[in-house]
């Protein structure tokens, strides 16, 4: 599943799952830009990728940010050309009983995770259009199929992922554009090391007795992103070691 000749937009890949899906785009042929408002790690993922003879470069950017998104896909497709494969990676988490969260908690959540993969999907959309090939990953969540405590606003935000997934794929089903949604069950990232969360026990607790690898999502969103997948559309590829069954 050879992805040579692709041009991919990671967003949030200077670490986590972000950085492996990167990684592992490249490896297979894929030419890389990786976008992360921290530019210092999508600058180590980048030079990662180009030290085992791959294609990348590190854009800074706030992936939330329209202005930021226009300025980060002008420079992408400057230096790597017209972009075939975006996956919508970059988000954030937090735990907060219902009644304690703030507007200003919700909106941020909602702006980054959900507002974010749309303005950067409308922004590269168009070169997709052009080419009549385009593939869309975007990262969602097992909160959103499960539910989860103290995660109403981020469970409503990947909620939302998951819906504009849909509409999309039916929108650009006859465009030679796919769009898919993987969710991530538990997964040992920096996010979840920096959470209240005791990674050892909860993975103790999952069906095959361990957390989740980030390269356990990149294969799954390679996949999507390969030639091979051109007739899947509008799916839920789950990355969650049987955690939860759909
Ligand atoms: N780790 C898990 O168990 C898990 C489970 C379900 C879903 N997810 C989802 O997977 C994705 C990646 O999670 P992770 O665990 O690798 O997180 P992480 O915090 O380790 O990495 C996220 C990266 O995104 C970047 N980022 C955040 N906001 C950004 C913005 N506005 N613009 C650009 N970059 C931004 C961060 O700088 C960071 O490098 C997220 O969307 C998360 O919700 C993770």
């Amino acid at each position: 599943m050879s992805l040579e000749g692709r041009v991919a937009v990671v967003t949030g890949g200077a670490r986590g799952i972000g950085e492996a899906v990167a990684r592992v785009l490249a490896a297979r042929g894929a030419a890389v830009a990786v976008w992360d408002l921290n530019l210092e790690g999508a600058e180590k993922t980048a030079a990662t990728i180009q030290e085992a003879g791959g294609t990348a470069i590190a854009v800074g950017a706030d992936a939330a940010d329209a202005a930021a998104v226009a300025a980060a896909a002008g420079r992408t497709r400057e230096e790597l050309g017209p972009v075939g494969i975006l996956v919508n990676n970059a988000g954030i988490t937090a735990y907060q009983p219902f009644t304690t969260i703030g507007e200003d908690a919700w909106d941020r959540m909602i702006g980054i995770n959900l507002k974010g993969p749309f303005l950067v999907t409308r922004e590269l959309v168009p070169d997709m259009l052009e080419a009549g090939w385009g593939r869309i990953i975007n990262i969602s969540s097992s909160s959103a199929q499960t539910g989860a405590p103290a995660m109403a606003h981020y469970a409503a935000s990947k909620g939302g992922v998951i819906g504009m997934t849909r509409a999309l794929a039916i929108e650009y089903a006859d465009k030679g554009i796919t769009v898919n949604h993987v969710p991530p069950g538990f997964i040992d990232t920096p996010l979840v090391r920096q959470g209240p969360v005791d990674v050892e026990a909860v993975a103790a607790t999952m069906p095959m007795k361990r957390a989740g690898q980030p390269e356990d999502v990149a294969h799954a969103v390679a996949y999507l992103a390969s030639d091979e997948a051109g007739y899947v559309t509008g799916q839920t590829l789950s990355t969650n070691g049987g955690r939860y069954l759909v």
